[in-house]
């Protein structure tokens, strides 16, 4: 009896692991990826048309929202970025950048560790590709060279964040206890064999589905593990510390991908359906006749009084 009590135990307690351990859908850290030489290269690296064939729906909305143009933006991005190069980069007595020549990857970091993660897989002359082909871009709008801005824009947007950088680089973000991402693997909801040739596995990503998976990039403040700390978006900050702090208890992709019904096509103040799920306004007005002061007397006078509440799981608007 006492065995059995035993047997039982063990097999209570071995179940009472599983769970962590089922949850490494990950594995030990893989040796870092050979660097990439040129944009075309790292492009190619995290090309989301290999995934059309077979997520064609998803492929679309995806094509339709900043994520998808990461670093060229609304188009205020890659100017922006530009910007920050001359005066902040340039400027700077410490950067070691005087010339274009001298960025690296890292000086980049301060914009792409957000906007373009899987820049920290390349050479600094990727990064001075970059600045090249923003510098040439602006360069052909000025002179209204419709032809080659095109051409260039075409080559800003190659690099983007992709379906990969989500659903393989950025899936697991406590790689400790759920391993990292391996490099035949995309990371979603299941678990299994995957069709497609370069990523033949599936496996689960315990967070993605959670608000952190999002805050990985969208912000808390200043990024103090720069040399150079930068800031640009807040929302995941202000969403902890405003929405959940006062029982809010939906998550990014609730609002943006499932009830906006979007999808993959994560907007924001850009699209008729988050607008209208923005914001409570109610507006009431009366009109009455003031006596204002001896000299000007009586007066006509309207009272608006508008009330807006912000239904969004955080201020807007952000940054
Ligand atoms: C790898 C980093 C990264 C991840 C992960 C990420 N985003 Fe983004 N997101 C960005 C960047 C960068 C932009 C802005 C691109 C630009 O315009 O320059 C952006 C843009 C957006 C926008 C549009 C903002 C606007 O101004 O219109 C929304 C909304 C958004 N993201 C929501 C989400 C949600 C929800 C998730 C999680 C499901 C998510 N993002 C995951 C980096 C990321
Ligand atoms: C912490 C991550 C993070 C860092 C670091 C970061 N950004 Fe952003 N940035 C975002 C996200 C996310 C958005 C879009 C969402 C928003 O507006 O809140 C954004 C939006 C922008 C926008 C407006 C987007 C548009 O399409 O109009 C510009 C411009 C911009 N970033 C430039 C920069 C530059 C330049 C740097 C470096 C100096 C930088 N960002 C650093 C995450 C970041
Ligand atoms: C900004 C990050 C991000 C990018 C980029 C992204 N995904 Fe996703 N994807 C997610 C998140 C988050 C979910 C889970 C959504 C949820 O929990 O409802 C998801 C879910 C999915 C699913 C599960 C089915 C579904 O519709 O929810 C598939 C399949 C998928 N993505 C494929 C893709 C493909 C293919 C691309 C490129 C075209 C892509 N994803 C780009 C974040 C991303
Ligand atoms: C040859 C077809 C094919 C190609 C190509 C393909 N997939 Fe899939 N993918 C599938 C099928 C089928 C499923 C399982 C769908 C299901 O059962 O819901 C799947 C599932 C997934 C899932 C897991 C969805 C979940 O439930 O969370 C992700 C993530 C995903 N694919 C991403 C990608 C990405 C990223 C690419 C491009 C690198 C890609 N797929 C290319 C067929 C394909
Ligand atoms: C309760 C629903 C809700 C939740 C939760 C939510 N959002 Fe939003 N978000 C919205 C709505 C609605 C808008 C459109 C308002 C606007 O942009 O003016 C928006 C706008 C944004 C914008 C654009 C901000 C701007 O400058 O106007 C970004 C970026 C964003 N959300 C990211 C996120 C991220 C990341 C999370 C999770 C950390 C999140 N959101 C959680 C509803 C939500």
């Amino acid at each position: 009896m006492k065995r059995a009590i035993v047997v039982v135990f063990a097999w209570v307690t071995a179940w009472m692991f599983v769970p962590f351990t089922a949850f490494g859908t990950g594995g030990p850290e893989p040796d870092p990826p050979p660097k990439a030489k040129t944009v075309a290269e790292l492009a190619q690296r995290y090309d989301s048309s290999r995934c059309v064939e077979c997520h064609e729906d998803i492929h679309d909305q995806w094509s339709e929202s900043l994520h998808s143009r990461s670093i060229l933006g609304s188009p205020r991005t890659a100017p922006t970025i530009i910007t920050a190069i001359e005066k902040g980069l340039k400027r700077f007595p410490y950067s070691g950048v005087k010339e274009d020549s001298d960025i690296t990857v890292e000086n980049l970091m301060m914009c792409m560790k957000c906007h373009l993660p899987q820049l920290d897989e390349a050479t600094d002359d990727v990064a001075r590709e970059i600045v090249a082909t923003i510098r040439g871009w602006m360069k052909a709008l000025g002179n209204a060279d419709d032809e080659k801005a095109a051409e260039l824009e075409r080559k800003i947007t190659s690099l983007n964040i992709g379906c990969t950088v989500c659903h393989n680089k950025m899936a697991l973000i406590h790689k400790y206890a759920d391993g990292y991402p391996q490099s035949d693997t995309v990371y979603g909801s299941q678990q299994g064999d995957h069709e497609d040739e370069m990523y033949p596995k599936m496996a689960e990503a315990p967070a993605i589905g959670e608000s952190i998976f999002c805050g990985q990039c969208h912000g808390e403040g200043p990024n103090f593990e720069l040399d150079h700390p930068s800031q640009c978006a807040t929302a995941y900050g202000s969403y902890l510390f405003a929405y959940v702090a006062h029982g809010g208890d939906e998550s990014c992709q609730d609002c943006h991908m499932r009830k906006s019904e979007l999808g993959h096509n994560i907007q924001s103040y850009n699209d008729g359906t988050m607008i209208r799920m923005a914001l409570d306004v109610d507006v009431k007005g009366r009109s009455l006749f003031w006596r204002k002061n001896k000299e000007e007397g009586v007066l006509p006078i309207g009272v608006i009084n508008v009330e807006l509440y912000n239904k969004a799981g955080h201020v807007i608007p952000d940054g």
